[in-house]
């Protein structure tokens, strides 16, 4: 058997993550034994090594939240798994389902707690997801974070239904899984990239208009243009400060925002009056729970949605998948193929 890798960090900066061997704690009467296969990353992995996400973290710490692989061995009191089952990591260890709770931000892998960028992690049984048949692993490790942000937003709170129109901002991961997620509840999408290129490829997984939000940078006259001045019912704002007052002039009034993402920079200073003038309904949203999680695989199954997989790299190239998403070229997700 190989021994075990983790990625850990030590101190902010790329030059400080390091490929090294983990040793695993006991296996717990509640834990499970879990070999991963695959990982994804997030934006937020790429903030959280920057310092950018939570300067306080303690060091060292493993990064990530997604990723999906195989049971190995379970802890006597564990019921819902067995060794040999296909599982996903979730994004909070602790939020079953409800509303968020206090508490449940301290449970989040790769950042308060160590998390899933390493072959084999000991984790709870609560902290795992079966996954379907249907989905590879590479696949499956897509969705703990990028997917179920999306899912949350504009099934669990946006409750979403055919006809409506979706705003998605960018092609990476939470905004194609919105686009996905939307397009198959029969919702039109505008999509909006600083690429043409990838424009081409949000129209060939749904969206029905695009914008290039680089050439028109007052994208949201584009975007009521596109909906004869209505304004859009739902926007999947990922963009932060230097987009959240476009998002507010291209929703519809009493239509939806969530607040989601910090990519054009954050501690905007945010004017009220078109949040009341519209009776804008702003949600903010943090992934999502369990109870989400087993929701939203039901509807992939279903509609046999397929994870956007830009590239996949070895876990021994970490480096460059984290340079990959810093330069902002990908289309989707970026994964981490951790078979060593
Ligand atoms: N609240 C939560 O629970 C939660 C969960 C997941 C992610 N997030 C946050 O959501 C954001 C997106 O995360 P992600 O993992 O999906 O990121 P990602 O995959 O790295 O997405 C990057 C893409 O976003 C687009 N983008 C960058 N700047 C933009 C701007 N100013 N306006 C519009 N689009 C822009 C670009 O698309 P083009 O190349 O097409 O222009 C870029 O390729 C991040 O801030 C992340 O921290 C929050």
């Amino acid at each position: 058997m190989p021994t075990p890798k983790t990625l850990r960090l030590h101190a902010f900066g790329l030059d400080h993550l390091a490929l090294e061997d983990i040793v695993l704690g006991p296996l717990g009467p509640s834990d499970v034994h879990v070999r991963f296969h695959a990982a994804s990353l997030n934006y937020r992995d790429l903030m959280v090594v920057r310092g950018e996400y939570n300067p306080k973290l303690q060091m060292p710490r493993i990064p990530g939240s997604d990723a999906a692989g195989e049971v190995l061995a379970v802890g006597p009191a564990v019921t819902t798994l067995k060794p040999g089952d296909r599982v996903a990591s979730l994004f909070f260890q602790d939020w079953r389902d409800g509303p968020i709770q206090n508490a449940t931000g301290k449970s989040a892998l790769g950042g308060p707690i160590d998390g899933v960028f390493a072959t084999e992690r000991i984790l709870p049984a609560s902290g795992l997801i079966r996954i379907p048949d249907s989905l590879t692993y590479e696949q499956a490790a897509t969705l703990p974070c990028a997917a179920l942000t999306a899912w949350n937003a504009l099934v669990e709170r946006g409750g979403l239904f055919a006809g409506q129109t979706v705003l998605t901002l960018g092609t990476g991961g939470v905004s194609l899984f919105a686009l996905q997620f939307a397009s198959a509840m029969g919702a039109r999408v505008i999509a909006t990239s600083s690429s043409d290129e990838k424009l081409v490829r949000a129209q060939a997984l749904g969206a029905s208009a695009t914008v290039n939000y680089r050439a028109n940078p007052q994208w949201d006259q584009e975007v009521q243009a596109l909906t004869n001045k209505r304004g859009v019912d739902h926007v999947v704002e990922v963009g932060g400060a230097g987009t959240l007052p476009l998002s507010l002039k291209a929703v519809t009034p009493g239509g939806k925002v969530y607040v989601i993402g910090v990519l054009s920079g954050k501690g905007a200073t945010i004017d009220p009056t078109p949040i009341l003038a519209k009776s804008v309904q702003v949600h903010g949203i943090y992934v999502g729970s369990r109870g989400m999680f087993e929701r939203m695989l039901a509807a992939i199954e279903a509609n046999r949605i397929q994870p956007v997989i830009d590239r996949v790299f070895p876990l021994a190239d970490y480096r460059a998948a984290f340079e990959h998403m810093a330069n902002g070229a990908h289309f989707g997700k970026i994964v981490l193929d951790l078979a060593m």
